[in-house]
């Protein structure tokens, strides 16, 4: 044994018994794991009820399953649209009791009760909805991908700004004017990947003024 060295011998009070697995910190074996009791494990489905639309619709649905997959998968309202399935992109966004929400952040599980409005709820092709028929005339989409969730958010935020709901860049809390400004603000959240912004934001005041009503 070279001088200084100690002899490769484990201590008994050192042995380490966790389980370590690749890219995840260490665990117990799995035979020291606590059993947890099926009364009281999570129900693998519960009911919720939901007003889509205006039409009622009661729902057994995974706990964990969001409300945009529940529109998607369950109801088969596929206009509201899966981007990143992070909040981040918008494309998802409904509006839940007159607010635009991020459907895809949500539990459906959490919404029993509440009212939501998707682009299928906006207008028929018959009769559009007021910012659906200037999208149109303003030229304010490409591929569409974006737009259920851009339609949305508009009339989320054009009732926002009536009820005086202050945004980043609005000047005095207290007066909460309509402006392009204010517009690109409250819309930032909504990604276009076609880059139909200025015609998206000149749709939106083209409604605001009431032309295209
Ligand atoms: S899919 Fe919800 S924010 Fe992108
Ligand atoms: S129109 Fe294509 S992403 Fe917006």
């Amino acid at each position: 044994m070279a001088q200084g060295s100690l002899p490769l011998q484990a201590h008994p009070r050192t042995v380490c018994t966790q389980v370590h697995r690749p890219g995840g910190p260490p665990t117990l074996p799995d035979s020291q794991l606590p059993e947890v009791p099926m009364s009281e494990a999570v129900p693998a489905r519960l009911p919720v009820t939901l007003t889509v639309n205006g039409a009622a619709h009661t729902l057994t649905v995974d706990p964990r399953v969001t409300l945009l997959d529940a529109l998607r998968e369950t109801l088969h309202l596929t206009g509201t649209k899966k981007g990143c399935d992070h909040g981040q992109c918008g494309a998802c966004t409904v509006l839940l009791d007159g607010q635009r929400v991020l459907s895809c952040l949500t539990l459906a599980v959490m919404h029993d009760g509440q009212a939501v409005t998707t682009v299928e709820g906006l207008g028929t092709p018959e009769q559009l909805h007021p910012l659906q028929d200037a999208f149109i005339r303003h030229d304010g989409y490409q591929c569409g991908y974006c737009t259920p969730g851009q339609l949305c958010s508009s009339v989320g935020t054009l009732d926002e700004i009536a009820r005086g709901v202050p945004s980043h860049v609005t000047a005095h809390l207290d007066d909460v004017t309509f402006s392009a400004e204010e517009l690109r603000e409250r819309l930032s959240g909504n990604i276009c990947r076609c880059a139909a912004y200025p015609n998206i934001i000149a749709a939106v005041m083209d409604v605001h003024a009431g032309e295209g009503a």
